[in-house]
């Protein structure tokens, strides 16, 4: 499924032959130059920038998620930028299940259908998210009659209707789904979901099962955040994955998503959740990553407390460069491990884009509001043109 053959044919050769001027562009990123240094590769100079997909190692996606003015092209900047830079997709919001099925049996496929062409025409892995989550769920979902919550039956019922008319009517078209989302507290026990207290602990094993029955060919993840800040989290992530192993159930990765801060996780950090979670037998990838900036924001509804927004008129440089070291030594952990890691997909093109922004100003990813790559691109780059060795043991 994973293709390891794929390892094995190394492009080391045209990787030589670009790394040198990719350095160079990677300097003039830093300095915030635009991309013309003289001395670039023409065919590196004529696209106006390296682009990520073309340097991450073979086997390796890196994904971008897009949101629905960008699936429907409206937003041509980031198009350009997504069509050159990345070769795997995720939908933002489209295909969760308030998007979906916003009333019972009533599905829109519209602008889904939009975004999974939107990846296709273009030769990317397109990613389904996600199935199960106790988030962006309507509540319809889990009522019974007369106010009281729906019963088993009922809801495995609307559940493998779910997951059998949205992955059936994309397979083969879709790589991959989160089959489940964030099913995990911060201390390993299974989360307090409305679909947990109407069907029970299996309602994982049966989404996995039905999200297979509907497209045996389909990649199938498990997906959650905190997993390499909280061991206790990815404790519970692998036991989930054994779970599903002894139940013969498909399960081809894990995603961490990613939702990181420059104080955590550390390197070392990432390093020890990477092994963990690979000693399972499954891949690991990393599905949401950003870097949030910002402290934390006030209490819901009111005013933000003062000094909640110090960027909002753009990043000092000493926090830019801190970013910038933040991602590159992410990815160079990422790349020790590339053997076992199957795709990177950030959350948000531009900082404009991010989720994280949500009234004040952040600045969690690689290009900026003016869709201008950041110090954190070029560092990204210059890690991927020249990656480190691979852990001890592969
Ligand atoms: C976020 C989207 O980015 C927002 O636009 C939306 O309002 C809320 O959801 N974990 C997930 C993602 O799995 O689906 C979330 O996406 C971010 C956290």
């Amino acid at each position: 499924m994973f293709r390891s053959t794929q390892h094995q044919r190394s492009p080391d050769i045209e990787r030589r032959r670009l790394t040198s001027a990719l350095t160079v562009a990677a300097a003039a990123a830093f300095t915030g130059a635009r991309w013309m240094p003289s001395g670039l590769a023409p065919s590196v100079a004529a696209q106006g920038a390296p682009a990520l997909k073309e340097l991450a190692p073979p086997g390796w996606l890196i994904g971008v998620a897009i949101n629905q003015n960008q699936s429907d092209a409206r937003d041509s900047i980031a198009v350009d930028l997504i069509t050159r830079q990345f070769n795997s997709i995720s939908p933002e919001n489209l295909l969760k299940f308030e998007s979906v099925q916003r009333q019972a049996g009533v599905f829109t496929f519209d602008a889904q259908d939009r975004y999974v062409a939107f990846g296709r025409d273009r030769g990317m892995a397109v990613i389904g998210h996600t199935l199960v989550w106790h988030s962006q769920t309507p509540a319809w979902v889990w009522a019974g009659g007369d106010g009281v919550p729906a019963d088993r039956a009922t809801l495995l019922e609307r559940m493998r209707t779910h997951i059998t008319t949205l992955v059936g009517r994309y397979k083969a078209r879709i790589r991959g789904w989160d089959v489940v989302n964030e099913a995990l507290n911060d201390d390993g026990t299974l989360r307090d979901s409305p679909w947990r207290r109407g069907i029970g602990d299996d309602y994982i094993a049966k989404a996995f099962e039905f999200a297979r029955e509907a497209d045996p060919g389909a990649e199938l993840y498990y997906n959650d955040y905190n997993l390499a800040t909280r061991p206790d989290k990815r404790a519970g992530a692998i036991r989930i994955v054994k779970d599903l192993q002894q139940r013969g159930l498909r399960i081809d990765a894990v995603g961490e998503q990613g939702h990181w801060r420059l104080n955590s996780p550390s390197p070392a950090d990432i390093d020890r959740t990477i092994t963990e979670l690979r000693a399972t037998g499954v891949k690991v990838m990393i599905t949401e990553l950003d870097v949030n900036l910002l402290p934390p924001a006030g209490p819901r509804g009111e005013p933000p407390p003062p000094g909640s927004n110090p960027y909002a008129n753009g990043l000092p440089d000493d926090v830019q460069q801190t970013l910038a070291r933040y991602y590159a030594d992410a990815f160079r952990v990422f790349l020790k491990h590339r053997d076992d890691i199957t795709r990177v997909t950030f959350w948000g093109v531009s900082d404009g884009d991010s989720w994280l922004n949500r009234g004040r100003v952040n600045h969690p990813l690689l290009w900026d509001r003016q869709r201008q790559p950041k110090p954190a691109f070029g560092e990204v780059v210059r890690v991927l043109a020249s990656p480190p060795a691979r852990r001890a043991g592969n």
